[in-house]
Order: structure tokens, then sequence, then C-alpha cells
């Protein structure tokens, strides 16, 4: 059922888009394959919504279910949906502690959990977001996700079943803010699915959600292991980051005041979403402005051309830097260039000659020929 009670501006604050019951399903069929509910004193969904995750055969097996959400309304529905749960009005980022939901200390704890993902300092909605609750001072981050996550911590649970965007594991400043939760538990299970299946959703940009398990464990989870794990998507598709290397490493990503100038600017990159989204070449000196130099023009007419690649590719791959295969670059090199001073003709036109009509349709089929050798490797090695 979707948020019916909520105007699309409550839904965007409280990031009231519930989840489908195909994703539930998927949830607890893969967290069965790790701990029963017969091995569960407690089960906690801390940001309840109408209950979609506490409907479920494996739940109803549970002794104690409770329920919990900031959002009276979307409460009081799932107090008078599930009789077998006990609700509770919370925000679940304010004094956080198990007695806050009566759960005892020693209970063996399972927290299922769907939290708010809302990037309080992002650009794309400003306007319409806004600071909706309180947090603790330990878990404040610039994400309720994330701050949501650090919450699940302090809870201690054995087990945390949990949808959250793929962008807090593979983003290195989201897993450093994770640290405290990452030091406690270690990654299980992770299939990937598209956000655009959260009801309501579909008329966003799709990014990649993680159906991820967690377990208590002191050995924790590393960037190292993340770096290497081999992603499962609901699509039965599977990928890695450690099988590419990135664009990160051979050029500036990010505005560099003090680099060299050759008279090219670039406009910032983030992941492959955000290159979606934005400029490449610029002509204009702005906040954003990444400077060129000349050994690296190269590098940054790849990425122009990745750009119109891009939406190719699928939905899983959107947070990652823009990978790059070096070695079958190097020789293609001219090619990319052509490409791009023929896309960009008024920021090339005083410095490169525009490539002829044949020269244009060799490239053309070179960096087709580069692309479809770099995305079917996967196919190729299963
Ligand atoms: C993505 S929805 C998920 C709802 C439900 N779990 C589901 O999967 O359908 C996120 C829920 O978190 C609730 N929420 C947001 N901030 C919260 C907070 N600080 N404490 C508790 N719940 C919160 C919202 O009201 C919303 O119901």
């Amino acid at each position: 059922m979707r948020a019916e009670h909520l105007t699309y501006e409550a839904k965007t604050n409280l990031g009231g888009f519930y989840t489908p019951k195909h994703i539930v399903n998927k949830l607890y069929e893969t967290l069965a394959k790790f701990v029963l509910p017969d091995e569960i004193d407690a089960l906690l969904e801390p940001n309840c919504g109408y209950g979609a995750l506490l409907d479920h055969e494996y739940a109803r097996k549970i002794k104690k279910v409770v329920g919990a959400d900031i959002d009276i309304k979307a409460q009081e529905i799932a107090k008078n949906a599930f009789s077998h749960a006990k609700f509770y009005h919370i925000n679940a980022l304010k004094n956080v502690a198990r007695s806050a939901y009566e759960i005892g200390d020693s209970d063996r704890l399972l927290i299922v959990a769907n939290p708010p993902y809302n990037d309080l300092t992002s650009q794309v909605k400003n306007g319409v977001k806004k600071n909706i609750c309180q947090i603790d001072e330990d878990i404040q981050r610039r994400d309720l996700g994330l701050s949501s996550l650090l919450g699940f911590n302090k809870l201690r649970p054995d087990f945390i079943a949990v949808l959250h965007p793929l962008s807090y594991l593979i983003k290195k400043t989201n897993f450093n803010a994770l640290k405290p939760f990452m030091k406690n538990y270690a990654l299980r299970s992770a299939t990937v699915f598209n956000s655009q299946a959260f009801l309501d959703a579909s008329k966003l940009n799709g990014f990649p959600v993680l159906i991820a398990i967690y377990q208590k464990s002191e050995s924790g989870t590393s960037y190292e292991d993340i770096y290497h794990w081999r992603f499962d998507t609901i699509e039965n598709d599977s990928f890695s980051l450690s099988q590419f290397d990135y664009i990160g490493k051979y050029i500036d990503k990010y505005p560099n005041k003090r680099g060299d100038r050759s008279g090219y600017l670039f406009y910032t990159m983030r992941d492959i979403n955000a290159l979606k989204r934005s400029r490449t070449f610029i002509d204009e000196e702005i906040a954003n402005a990444v400077h060129i130099s000349d050994e690296k023009l190269d590098y940054y007419c790849y990425v122009d051309i990745f750009k119109d690649y891009a939406d190719n590719l699928p939905y899983y791959m959107g947070n990652l830097d823009i990978p790059i295969d070096d070695k079958r670059f190097g020789p293609l090199r001219e090619s990319f260039r052509a490409l791009s001073v023929a896309k960009h003709r008024k920021i090339f036109a005083n410095k490169i000659k525009a490539p002829t009509p044949d020269i244009l349709r060799l490239s053309k089929a070179n960096v087709q020929t580069y692309f479809n050798e770099l995305f079917n490797r996967k196919s190729n090695e299963n």
C-alpha cells in the first residue's frame, strides 16, 4: 500500500516510500538462510510505516514483534492491521535505547527496516527537504539513512535485515560515516534492486538499493570486503567493484584550484548517475570547474564520450565511478578525442581542428567496440 495519508512534501521529508510485496518476500527468504524465527526473541521495525515489513509469515512466527514510526498516522494504521504486534509513536533517532521499545537487554533481537534515505544536503529536491527530527549527537550524519543504521548499531541486535542505498557501502565517505556500525556488523548477503520498485517512487530517478543482511560479529565489515564483494541483483545479474579500474585513478574529478591550466574546463564528476545529469566540458570558470592539464585532455574526452554511452548501462552501476580499461584506451585516445572535438565545436574551435567525416566514422566504430568489450567482459567470464 502507498502512503495515502501523506502529501508529496511529507512523503519526501519522511522518506514515505513503502516497500512492495516482492521485496518483502525476498528479504525474508534471504534472512531465513542465516537465522530462523525460533532463534529470535524479538523483532523490531523502527520505521514501520503501514507495516509492509511485518506482513510476512516469518515475522508472525516471532513471539515479540514491535513496530514504531515517527509518523503517528502511519503507526496507527499499522496498529489496526497487525494485532500480533505492539506499536509505538517514536523518533527512532532520538534517545536510542532498547527500553524505549520495552525490549529486554538479553533478548536476541532482529531489526527489520526500510529507513528514510534523506540526504539532508542534497540539491536534487532542494526547497522540499527540511530537518524533520532531532537526532542524537553521536549518530548525526548528513543522511537520515546513515543515522538510522548507526541507531540500529546502538540497539545491538543480533541480526539486521535492512533496505538501504548501495552507495552507503561503496562510497568511501558514506562507508567511513558508518564506521561504528561496520565495526560491529558483518555483511552476510546483499541483493541489489532498483529504487523505482518502491511504491510512488517510479517517477524519481532510479538508484540501486540493497536488501542487506548484517550479523553481529567481532570482525565487522571492512571497505576491502566491500571492494571485493560480488553483489547479486534481483534480476540475477552480479557485479563487483573490483572488476573495473576507474577514472578517478587517472584524473582530477573535483575542483583543483592549483591544477595546470591548458584552458579547458570540465564539470565536477561524481558517479555515473551524476554524470548522466551533468555537463562535461564547460566554457566558464565556475566553483565546480575542474582544470584540465594538456596531457590529461584525452581522459576527459573519455568521460565526455562515456556519458553518451551511460544510458545503456544497468541501473545498478549508477553509483560507480566511471570505469576505464586503460590498456585498451591507450591506442584509442585519438578516437575519443575526435568525438569530443566534434561534439564541442565551440570549446575546441580555436585549438583543435574538426575531424573529417571518415575519421569520425572510424572513431565511432572504435569507441563502440571498446565499450562493448569493457561491459561484456563480465558475461564472458560467467
Ligand atoms: C521508506 S519508509 C518505510 C516504511 C515501511 N517500513 C515500509 O517498508 O513500507 C520510511 C519510514 O520511516 C519513517 N521515519 C522517518 N523518520 C523517522 C524517525 N526519525 N523515526 C522513526 N521513523 C521515521 C517514515 O515515517 C516512514 O514511514
